[in-house]
């Protein structure tokens, strides 16, 4: 089953893509937090960069931490190896306007891979909006998204209300990937998207007038 948050929303909901019309599309980042051999994770994000890549409001781009092999702590000092890793993603972040995170729950959290990442980033994510896609499963990764929330406010990110989830996410794509019943999935990624093209044109608006100083 899909937890779309938000359904209940009186709030209006800027439900047409054409929100950033006009405009240079948002560069996002979509950031796969799952690592580990045999990983799900792969499956998500085919099918939310399906999504994504269907709206003319953003250049989508996959950053998957499982190319990445950064130190598990972060130092002021980092090493060749270290930084030859961090040539890998630390450009793409800080050229991103807006990010959505794809992240499994590990242990009512989220995985180790994805918190030294956002560790050894600072200004790539400050005034930067950050929506996320969940699984796992029975909890469909909420507890994973509500820790990202704490971790994100620390950076002076904004991270989005709306967000979609996969609770036992295995069942519910075929051998091929595709998700078995759609529509309330693919519902949740355009309001949550939507709601991240409306963040992402303002703070990159905002930012472009006032640099944000943290
Ligand atoms: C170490 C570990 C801990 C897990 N803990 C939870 C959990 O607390 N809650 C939950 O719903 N699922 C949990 N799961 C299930 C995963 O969220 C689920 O298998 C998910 O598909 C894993 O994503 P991945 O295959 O991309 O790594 C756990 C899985 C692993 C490997």
């Amino acid at each position: 089953m899909n937890l779309t948050e938000g359904t209940t929303s009186t709030l209006p909901v800027p439900s047409d893509p054409s929100t950033a019309a006009g405009h240079e599309p948002l560069r996002l980042g979509v950031i796969l937090g799952s690592t580990r051999e045999g990983r799900f994770g792969p499956v998500v994000a085919d099918w939310f960069l399906s999504r994504v890549g269907a709206r003319p409001d953003f250049t989508p781009e996959l950053i998957d931490l499982a190319e990445v092999d950064l130190p598990a702590a972060p130092t002021a000092r980092p090493g060749p190896a270290a930084r030859a890793e961090l040539a890998k993603v630390t450009p793409r972040l800080a050229a991103a306007d807006a990010f959505v995170v794809l992240t499994p729950e590990y242990n009512h959290s989220f995985p180790a891979a994805l918190k030294s990442l956002i560790d050894w980033h600072y200004a790539e994510w400050q005034a930067k909006p950050v929506g996320f896609v969940s699984y796992g499963g029975i909890s469909g990764g909420l507890r994973a998204v509500e820790h990202l929330r704490q971790v994100f406010a620390e950076l002076h990110a904004v991270t989005l209300r709306d967000t979609v989830s996969f609770h036992n996410a295995g069942a519910l794509f075929d051998e091929d990937g595709r998700h078995t019943d759609p529509a309330d999935c693919d519902a949740a990624a355009t309001t949550m998207l939507d709601r991240l093209a409306w963040w992402g044109l303002a703070l990159r608006e905002a930012t472009a007038l006032r640099p944000y100083a943290a």
